[in-house]
Parts: structure tokens; C-alpha cells; sequence
């Protein structure tokens, strides 16, 4: 069933999807990895496909920028199309020291500056967490893979442009890296009932004042995609 949002109809997604920021990425990985790979969605120009990767069915949907639009498309997978496991791909500022960029992060948890939680009308504050399933696997296959990459918490903050310049402070509590996506999408894969991961690699150190190369962004991104299809094809078969 279509939805404003989404021209997919229900079966078109696979259980498994992975989601980068980018639409033109999703297109990239849908024509460089996944065999058969048919366009589920056009609308707003946020693309999403289905193919096979190593003969599992498995889709690309992009989520666009910031939590609003992760929480609009990824609430929309998970209870229109009853999609069961999400894994967010993209890139993150590094904030602690000890995380160097083109490294990997992949995301225990998300720290936030967010309001989106303030929906649950909750007695606290809530901690979103990935999904231990996704997080084991992808660790497995990381290793696998054998580049460096970190496990732990990140931020998943509002502002990309922050006045404030707080990543210091965020930065004594061993948050490993800024993205503005996960804690929607862990948000959302909890109240669903379903599982999330997001998996990032470093493209700049904003307390460093570095950054990657469109070229170096691109071979890291690379070692991501895979490590999350591969970490895809392996939940598909648990
Ligand atoms: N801030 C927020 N999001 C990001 C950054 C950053 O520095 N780098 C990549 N995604």
C-alpha cells in the first residue's frame, strides 16, 4: 500500500534493508551489488530498490537527512511494509580521540539532542540501542572485513552547523562520533518491535579540523556497504 511518502507496494521490500542518507547511493549500491535490482520508489526522489545479493533478497531505501526524515521512511518500512531488520549506513564526524578517520564506527547506542523521544511521553530519559542480532553480526563480519573500526556510542544530533560548538563535552562522555540519524531509526525499530543498526564510517574530525577527499570517502564508504551486506545476508539466514 502506497504511502505519501512511498509508491512501493507491500511485498516489494525485502526483510532486510539498508539505508544510506543518499539516494544516489542507494542507487550505487543497488547496481554495483545487488543482482535483479528493480526501483521500488521514486517519490521525492528518495530511492529505494529490491535485488539479491549472493542470491538473498535484500533492498536499498535511502532516509534522507536528519532524524525527521529518517523517522518518516523508517517508520513507514517497518509498519506498512513490515520490513524486520534496518541497517543505516552514512558517514560521521569523529569526536573521540581515539577514533581516526576512514574508520569504522558502528553504534551501540545514540546519544542525543534530539526531542523526538518526548513522543513517548516517558518518565525518563530513553537510551536507543541497536539491535543485538545486527550488532553481532556486523562485528563479525567487520572483523572479517579487516579494517579499523570502533564499537560504542555515538551522537545523533540536530544540528549540523552547532553554535555551540559542544562536541568537546559530548566528547568527555567517550562518544565516538556526530551523525543525525540512528536515534530515530533505534527509536523506531523499538517501538516496532523490530531491529536496527547503523554502521558509519569517519569522513571528517571537526575537533581536529579534518576531513576525507570525495575519492577517500568513497573506498570507505565501500568497506562499509559490504560489511553491511554481508552482515545483511547473514541475519537472512539466521
Ligand atoms: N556532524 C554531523 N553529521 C555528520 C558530520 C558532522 O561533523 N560528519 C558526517 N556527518
Amino acid at each position: 500500500m502506497p504511502t505519501p511518502h512511498n509508491s512501493a507496494e507491500k511485498g516489494d521490500y525485502a526483510s532486510t534493508v539498508l539505508m544510506p542518507g543518499d539516494p544516489l547511493r542507494a542507487q550505487f549500491i543497488a547496481e554495483k551489488y545487488l543482482d535483479d535490482a528493480e526501483c521500488v520508489n521514486k517519490v521525492r526522489g528518495m530511492l529505494g530498490f529490491t535485488g539479491y545479493y549472493k542470491g538473498t533478497r535484500l533492498s536499498v531505501q535511502s532516509s534522507g537527512m536528519g532524524m525527521p526524515s529518517m523517522g518518516i521512511y523508517s517508520h513507514e518500512l517497518f509498519e506498512i511494509y513490515d520490513v524486520q531488520n534496518i541497517i543505516r549506513i552514512g558517514t560521521a564526524g569523529a569526536i573521540a580521540g581515539k577514533v581516526g578517520l576512514r574508520e569504522m564506527i558502528i553504534a551501540v547506542s545514540c546519544s542525543t539532542n534530539s526531542s523526538y523521544a518526548l513522543q513517548y511521553g516517558l518518565p525518563g530519559t530513553y537510551a536507543p540501542t541497536a539491535s543485538w542480532k545486527l550488532l553481532s553480526a556486523a562485528v563479525k563480519a567487520a572483523e572479517e572485513h579487516g579494517g579499523a573500526f570502533h564499537v560504542g556510542n555515538i551522537l545523533t544530533s540536530d544540528a549540523f552547523y552547532d553554535d555551540a560548538g559542544s562536541l568537546s563535552v559530548w566528547q568527555k562522555m567517550n562518544v565516538l562520533g556526530i551523525e543525525m540519524e540512528s536515534a530515530a531509526l533505534y527509536m523506531n525499530a523499538a517501538r516496532s518491535g523490530r531491529d536496527a543498526l547503523t554502521i558509519l564510517t569517519v569522513s571528517d574530525c571537526p575537533l581536529r579540523g579534518l576531513e576525507t577527499t570525495a575519492e577517500e570517502r568513497q573506498t570507505t564508504f565501500i568497506d562499509m556497504i559490504e560489511t553491511a551486506l554481508e552482515t545483511a545476508a547473514a541475519v537472512e539466514k539466521i
